[in-house]
């Protein structure tokens, strides 16, 4: 079935749906307490799942231009870590405002294109696709 479910999908999309809610859960907390270095860790472990596992989806056996945003968001990720450590702060937060809405909420919204698996599914449940 072209619009099934696979294990890594299941992995990817459990840890995209879990970095969504801690991200912003960290964006409105206060920043540089103890809890925000914990917390921002553990939202560093999930996108490094959410991008690790994408890049073992490859719909129709192949890497897609999407990909490249798993690159871009690599990159960012590291990025932000970084400047975290070396304390600048100013880098460290755009560098993760844009991995956030730039990656996790934009990305998010195009996985409801009909032509994805989990639009496929909404939109047919909702049988404007029939
Ligand atoms: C809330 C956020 C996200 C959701 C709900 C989500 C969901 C999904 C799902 C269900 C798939 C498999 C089915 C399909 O391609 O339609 C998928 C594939 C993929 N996702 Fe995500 N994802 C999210 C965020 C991300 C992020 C942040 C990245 C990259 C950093 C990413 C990169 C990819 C890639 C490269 C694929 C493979 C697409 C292809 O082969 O055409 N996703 N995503």
């Amino acid at each position: 079935m072209p619009h099934a479910l696979t294990p890594w999908m299941i992995v990817h999309l459990a840890a995209a749906v879990a970095a969504i809610v801690l991200g912003a859960t960290v964006f409105l907390r206060r920043k540089g307490s103890r809890s925000h270095r914990r917390l921002g860790r553990a939202w560093a472990v999930l996108m490094l799942i959410v991008i690790g596992s994408s890049f073992l989806i490859r719909t129709g056996g192949h890497y897609s231009w999407l990909h490249l945003l798993s690159v871009g968001s690599l990159a960012a990720l590291v990025l932000a870590v970084y400047h975290a450590r070396k304390h600048n702060l100013r880098a460290h937060r755009s560098a993760m405002l844009g991995l956030y809405v730039g990656g996790l909420v934009i990305a998010g919204i195009f996985t409801l294109l009909p032509s994805r698996v989990l639009g496929w599914h909404l939109w047919n449940a909702l049988g404007w696709l029939s």
